[in-house]
């Protein structure tokens, strides 16, 4: 039995996430296999109950399980609040992925043929289009000390943020990404800012020294992040897997997201080093907010989710076969027109759910 923390969190969470474990849940009966669920506080609706975004003994429950499925976290009504610190004290996501050792984020780009008039470029530009963007998650600016806003000598406030890397760190995400390049098309795009940023400069020098000495099979090319940027709308064909640092890695996932049509269709992976009986423990969300504006009114698109807890499946579970199908049932509900607003459909959050199982 696979044991799964469900954080469903702030926002339109709760309703993708409701949407995800139907599949899970369908596809469990369906094969004969038993999934626990546990059911956890995190975010703001944490914070207004505990007074911290993700508490102690959810954390023990996360270290515990096979995997988390993870909605969204936050919100106008949490925006205000002055809170110092680093992310950790202001983020349950922050939190987790910082404290799991969740460093390797997989996020695929792989537009539908029925969604392809969603997006808002050319389809000849995104046809076929098929790779993955590998992001570091535990370092870089997101938690480089030093950091906050004080005040100088001379009275004027003065902000910092420290963008650092270690070796280790460019070293362990390095050699996940040129392993996935391996089982893919052996093509990597390393992202950075060498012109500019000395954490590049370190980066771009270790992923050219374990091209040549362990991957010398890999063809690896190097990015500037502004170029990287202007790639991926002028020929994302190009790709197979991209990696790049912290926040390079949070902009252009955005980005991308376009490529497939909405943000809301993106899942994400966070995979760090720790084995469980299905492969690796793994935490599993949406790419897309809380999207506070639709929340409660069954609008938001849950394929997100949905192709989040078929990553589950294939990462944590090892059942990629059953991912595989969600990913057919998700295009089958597409080409049958089922799709939320934000793919130009007039269908619900439930309806399409109800789509993807009848599929399956
Ligand atoms: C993401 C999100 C988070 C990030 C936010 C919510 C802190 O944008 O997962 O991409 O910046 O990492
Ligand atoms: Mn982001």
């Amino acid at each position: 039995m696979s044991n799964i923390l469900v954080l469903p969190g702030d926002g339109v969470g709760p309703e993708v996430v409701a949407c995800a474990i139907r599949v899970l849940e369908h596809l469990a009966n369906r094969e004969g296999f038993e999934l626990a669920f546990t059911y956890g506080m995190v975010g703001g609706a944490c914070y207004d109950r505990t007074g911290c975004f993700l508490t102690d003994e959810t954390l023990e429950e996360a270290r515990e399980a096979d995997a988390v499925l993870f909605g969204s976290e936050g919100g106008p009504k949490w925006d205000g609040l002055e809170l110092d610190g680093p992310p950790e004290a202001r983020s349950g996501l922050a939190r987790l992925r910082r404290k799991l050792n969740l460093f390797a984020n997989v996020r695929p780009i792989r537009p539908m043929k029925s969604a392809i008039d969603a997006s808002t470029l050319k389809p000849e530009a995104i046809a076929d289009v098929d790779f993955i963007i590998l992001r570091e998650l535990c370092g870089g600016i997101y938690f480089g000390a030093p950091r906050g806003i004080s005040r100088q000598d001379d009275g004027h406030r003065i902000a910092t943020d420290t963008l650092t890397y270690a070796e280790w760190e460019i070293e362990r995400i390095a050699h996940v990404a040129f392993s996935l390049a391996q089982r893919r098309n052996s093509k990597l795009v390393s992202v950075d800012k060498a012109n500019v940023l000395e954490s590049s400069v370190l980066w771009r020098q270790i992923f050219s020294d374990l091209n040549e000495a362990r991957y010398p099979d890999i063809d690896l090319e190097h990015q500037y992040v502004d170029n990287a940027a202007m790639q991926l709308v002028r020929n994302p064909r190009q790709y197979d897997v991209i990696v790049t640092e912290n926040l390079f890695g949070d902009i252009l996932s955005d980005g991308a997201a376009m490529i497939t049509g909405s943000l809301g269709m993106l899942p994400s992976a966070s995979l760090g080093a720790r084995p469980c009986d299905g492969g690796q423990f793994g935490l599993y969300e949406p790419v897309h907010g809380s999207a506070n504006d639709i929340a409660g009114q069954g609008l938001a698109n849950p394929l997100g989710a949905i192709l989040s807890a078929a990553m589950l499946l294939e990462y944590s579970l090892d059942r990629s076969d059953l991912a595989k199908e969600i990913e057919l049932a998700v295009s089958a509900a597409l080409d049958n027109g089922l799709k939320t607003p934000d793919m130009r459909g007039r269908s619900s959050s439930s309806e399409v759910a109800d789509a993807v199982i009848a599929a399956l």
